[in-house]
């Protein structure tokens, strides 16, 4: 097999032997983790899968039958823009960094491991579901987001290997050895290392913490770092099918709950009650919510001023780039009470980007609450406070109600089963995870989707059994 059909990629690593080696001596380790902790029992089917083959945005991607461990993870950058320059921070203006510079090595290793972890661990945590899929259709996209992960994590080790000598390379061995939920080599951020284990999950994960890592690699995507900026911007035309397959997926329960809701007692029907998917929402929006970091943040300043990590959208929605001299008013608990606190904005910023992806967040919850109405329910879903169930950042520690009230401890365990998944709730939704793999088939407690895949209808054969 010739370089190309092993590795796809737009970086002319023919052309770079040390790196090209370097890859080469990673990928069989790539592949037996693969078969290790990838999707449990599907490794030999056909799966129809788009594969990205370029960037360009018409036909970046190709769709085919394709085993999951053939599939092609390449490397693929966005185009450099020949006046590049960092973006923001004290270098604002400057040429952009083709090269790590030798001050922010540290910094930049730990922002790429830290982005990189997340995508193998997710194919970890999710690595059972294709055994219990509500549908064809659903099994399919559940492989397509594994895959693409698998991609992602290519595209951070390509920058580990490529820009990061020695420590680069060790750092990319290590990606593959660290497992989700673990206690002795565990992932680095808690939202990867909880159980990921029925259909809810996966919607509420793909939902949720998939959109963490959009609002991350949009940050990143800003970088003054080239080489990590084009990455980004291109994994984050793949990761907008995660976060479709969640918004969707969890829109489809809500539909169907609200269908059954009209005939009767949910349960008893079969369904998915509106309660236990509220407290599922509550459970990954906040633990998500962590994964932004805390509210005031000495890293967060220190990425800025080195022109590493950006905001939202920091090119098209700011006009002024250093955030030097602005201020930024929070609530902070002091001596038991909610308190306002003036910090400076470049240390706010991973709270900025968190106010950014609640907004965006908001949108799905708006999109699910306009089904349950055009089902006929009054009843309606909600996001929980930012500072409920928090585990990171100035409210961990202290105890909040969904609407974001300071209570005690003995208050919130009294009521944690009102507001997030209980032993029940979870053995309850397991109850109802039975496969579905007739072409054209679905689940009872999930309503069938809009439509199929790249113009294919619903019942189409989307994997191969
Ligand atoms: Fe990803
Ligand atoms: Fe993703």
């Amino acid at each position: 097999m010739n370089l190309y059909d092993r590795i796809p990629n737009n970086v002319n690593l023919s052309e770079d032997k040390k790196l090209q080696r370097a890859l080469e001596k990673w990928l069989p380790n790539y592949l037996d983790w693969w078969r290790e902790m990838g999707p449990d029992g599907f490794q030999e089917k056909d799966v129809w899968l788009r594969t990205a083959v370029d960037v360009g945005s018409e036909g970046w991607a190709h769709f085919d039958y394709v085993k999951m461990p053939d599939y092609r993870w390449g490397i693929f950058l966005e185009p450099a823009k020949p006046d590049a320059i960092v973006g923001f921070g004290d270098n604002y203006g400057r040429p952009a960094y083709q090269e790590v510079p030798g001050e922010f090595r540290n910094s930049l290793r730990r922002i790429i491991v830290t982005q990189g972890d997340t995508e193998p661990a997710s194919v970890e945590q999710q690595r059972q579901l294709g055994k219990t899929c509500p549908s064809l259709y659903d099994m399919r996209n559940l492989f397509q987001v594994n895959v693409e992960e698998g991609r992602h994590l290519w595209a951070m080790v390509y920058l580990l290997h490529g820009y990061f000598g020695r420590d680069g390379r060790d750092e990319a061995d290590a990606l593959l050895e660290r497992r989700s939920g673990n206690p002795d080599k565990p992932r680095i951020l808690e939202a990867f290392n909880q159980p990921c284990d029925d259909w809810l999950n996966f919607f509420a994960f793909t939902m949720f913490t998939d959109r963490d890592g959009k609002y991350q690699l949009s940050a990143l995507a800003e970088s003054g770092f080239e080489p990590l900026a084009r990455t980004c911007q291109f994994m984050l035309t793949e990761e907008a099918h995660h976060m479709f397959v969640g918004d969707t997926g969890l829109g489809r329960v809500a539909r169907r709950t609200a269908q059954l809701m009209r005939e009767g007692d949910v349960r008893a029907l079969g369904g998915i009650p509106l309660d236990i998917i509220q407290k599922y929402i509550n459970f990954w929006f906040s633990y998500s919510l962590d994964l932004f970091g805390g509210e005031i943040s000495s890293n967060s300043a220190d990425f800025f001023a080195a022109g590493l990590k950006g905001r939202y959208q920091e090119a098209k929605q700011y006009t002024e780039h250093t955030a030097a001299n602005e201020i930024f008013t929070m609530e902070v608990v002091e001596d038991g009470q909610l308190k306002p606190r003036e910090v400076p904005m470049r240390n706010a910023l991973n709270e900025v980007l968190r106010g950014e992806y609640v907004k965006d967040c908001e949108k799905g919850l708006a999109r699910w609450n306009k089904v349950l109405a055009d089902e006929g329910s009054h009843e309606r879903l909600y996001l929980p406070h930012p500072r409920f169930h928090r585990h990171v950042g100035e409210y961990a520690g202290h105890t909040f109600d969904v609407h974001g009230n300071l209570i005690s401890r003995e208050e919130f365990e009294k009521r944690k089963a009102e507001w997030l998944p209980s032993m029940e709730d979870r053995e309850y939704v397991r109850s109802l995870m039975h496969p579905v793999t007739e072409v054209g088939k679905i689940a009872n407690w999930i309503a069938p989707p809009a439509a199929g895949i790249k113009g294919k209808p619903f019942e189409f054969e989307y994997v191969r059994l």
